[in-house]
C-alpha cells in the first residue's frame, strides 16, 4: 500500500514538472520583429499615444474640436478588443470615431509610410502592452480575423 502511494506521488510531480517546463519554455517570438515593432511605434506613433502606449489625458471624452483624443494601448484602452484584422485595417487606412464632429481621419492613414511588414511588427508590438489575458483574448479573436495575406 505505502509503495504505491509512493508510485502516485512521484508519478502525480513527474507530470507536474513536465507540464510545467512544456508552459514555460522558450518564447516563440523572434525579439528582432518586436524590435522593429517599437522603433516604429517611438518613431510614428508616440508622439499621439505617448511613449508608453499612455494616450491622450482625457481621451474617453471629446476635445474643444468634438474629436476623441488619441487613446492609450495598455491594459486600459481598447486596442486588444480588435482582432488583428481590424488593428491592421485602423493602422493602414486610418480611422475616426463616428460620433466625431469633424470629418477628417484623427487617426492618420499609415499605408503610404510603412510597409505591410512594418505595420504588422507594430501591432504585435502593441500586444506586448497588454495582460496575458487580454493577449488570449485578442489572440482568440484574430483566429477568425488574420492579418491580411501578403506577399511583403
Ligand atoms: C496624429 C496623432 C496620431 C498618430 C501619429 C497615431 N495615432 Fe493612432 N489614433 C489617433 C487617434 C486620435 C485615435 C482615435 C480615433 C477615434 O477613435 O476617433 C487613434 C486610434 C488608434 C487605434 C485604435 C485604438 C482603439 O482602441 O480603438 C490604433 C490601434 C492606433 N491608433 C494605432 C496607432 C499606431 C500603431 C500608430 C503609429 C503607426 C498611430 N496610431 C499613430 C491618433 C494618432
Amino acid at each position: 500500500m505505502r509503495d504505491r502511494w509512493l508510485l502516485v506521488t512521484t508519478w502525480l510531480l513527474l507530470s507536474a514538472a513536465g507540464q510545467a517546463m512544456a508552459e514555460g519554455g522558450p518564447s516563440s517570438s523572434d525579439a528582432s520583429p518586436l524590435e522593429d515593432g517599437e522603433r516604429i511605434y517611438l518613431q510614428y506613433c508616440a508622439s499621439c499615444h505617448g511613449p508608453q502606449g499612455e494616450g491622450m489625458p482625457n481621451w474617453e471624452r471629446q476635445n474643444a474640436q468634438g474629436e476623441l483624443p488619441a487613446p492609450p494601448h495598455g491594459p486600459e484602452g481598447h486596442t486588444w478588443k480588435h482582432s488583428d484584422a481590424m488593428l491592421y485595417r485602423i493602422v493602414s487606412e486610418g480611422w475616426r470615431d463616428p460620433w466625431n464632429k469633424t470629418e477628417r481621419l484623427t487617426m492618420p492613414a499609415f499605408k503610404d509610410l510603412l510597409s505591410p511588414a512594418e505595420i504588422r511588427d507594430v501591432v504585435n508590438y502593441l500586444k506586448t502592452l497588454w495582460t496575458p489575458e487580454q493577449q488570449r483574448h485578442q489572440a482568440e479573436e484574430s483566429e477568425g480575423a488574420p492579418f491580411p495575406m501578403q506577399s511583403e
